[in-house]
């Protein structure tokens, strides 16, 4: 039985690993060829061998998506690679630990730590919206393009203001490139995870994890494959008249 994106042509950033990795092998098993992008790209062409190992087609890419030549040229590598790009998740992303000590609130917030966050989570989906977009266009035939944002780019979340900041600007950022490239057959909309046990989560749930279940009310963490099935179907024909859209995907954490 053919997959759901048979044919197409998928660009994955933060593909090495967690939700990325898994949604490029969701999006092979489905029928797309995959490039798979990260800064850390032995991680990325393990990401490749499980693909090619179940008989898909996928290439690696390294590059940085807060550096605008990186991301050009990762998205130039892709077409060189398989002449087009039909589907674009962009996911790449770094969790508040890594930009400072946990726990921070915002007036012991360096404005590196800041700047930082906002280079990773909120710029790098800009351009690597800006490069697919241009090529979208310049190849014709539409797109579809789903980013990373969180549930923490729909509430607040108390020690974690840079990390909300950025993901609300994902939302928002969906949603203006959603209304401008309606008209030209791309569909840009956003996946909203909640707690999802991947390694940026690691340490958090070591320290809090009761406290996380305690407030998600199916009382566990996601995994990275529940994400996956939802953003392979975002990017398929089947959700042909989604666009600006905030899928939340967390347990029911977001309705409580
Ligand atoms: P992860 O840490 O397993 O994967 C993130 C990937 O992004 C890594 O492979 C890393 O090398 C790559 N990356 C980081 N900075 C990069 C850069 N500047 N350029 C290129 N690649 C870069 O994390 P996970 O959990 O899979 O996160 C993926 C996305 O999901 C992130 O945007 C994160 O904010 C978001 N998210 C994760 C949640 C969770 O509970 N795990 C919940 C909500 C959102």
């Amino acid at each position: 039985m053919a997959g759901i994106l048979e044919g197409k042509v998928a660009f994955v950033t933060g593909g090495a690993s967690g939700i990325g990795q898994a949604t490029a092998v969701v999006m092979a098993r489905e029928g797309a060829r995959v490039a798979v992008a990260d800064r850390a790209e032995a991680d990325a062409a393990a990401t490749v061998a499980l693909i090619n190992a179940a008989g898909g087609q996928a290439i690696a890419i390294g590059g940085d998506v807060t550096r605008e030549a990186d991301v050009a040229a990762m998205v130039a590598r892709t077409v060189s690679a398989f002449g087009r790009i039909d589907c674009a998740f962009n996911n790449a992303g770094i969790a508040p630990r890594a930009v400072g000590p946990a726990g921070q609130r915002l007036h012991e917030l360096g404005q590196e730590a800041f700047d930082r966050m906002l280079a990773v989570n909120l710029t790098g989906v800009f351009l690597c919206l800006k490069h697919e977009v241009a090529q979208m266009l310049a190849q014709g035939g539409g797109g579809a393009i789903v980013n990373t944002a969180s549930v923490a780019g729909l509430i607040g979340l108390a020690t974690s203001g840079h990390y909300v900041a950025a993901k609300h600007g994902v939302v928002g950022l969906t949603k203006s490139a959603a209304i401008e490239y309606a008209e030209d057959g791309i569909r840009v909309n956003c996946v909203n995870p909640g707690y999802i046990t991947t390694p940026m989560t690691k340490e958090t749930v070591e320290e809090r994890g009761e406290k996380i279940l305690a407030k998600v009310p199916m009382r566990r963490m996601g995994i990275p494959g529940e994400i996956a099935e939802a953003v392979a179907w975002m990017c398929s024909d089947k959700a042909s008249f989604m666009t600006g859209a905030s899928h939340v995907i967390d347990g029911g954490y977001y309705a409580a």
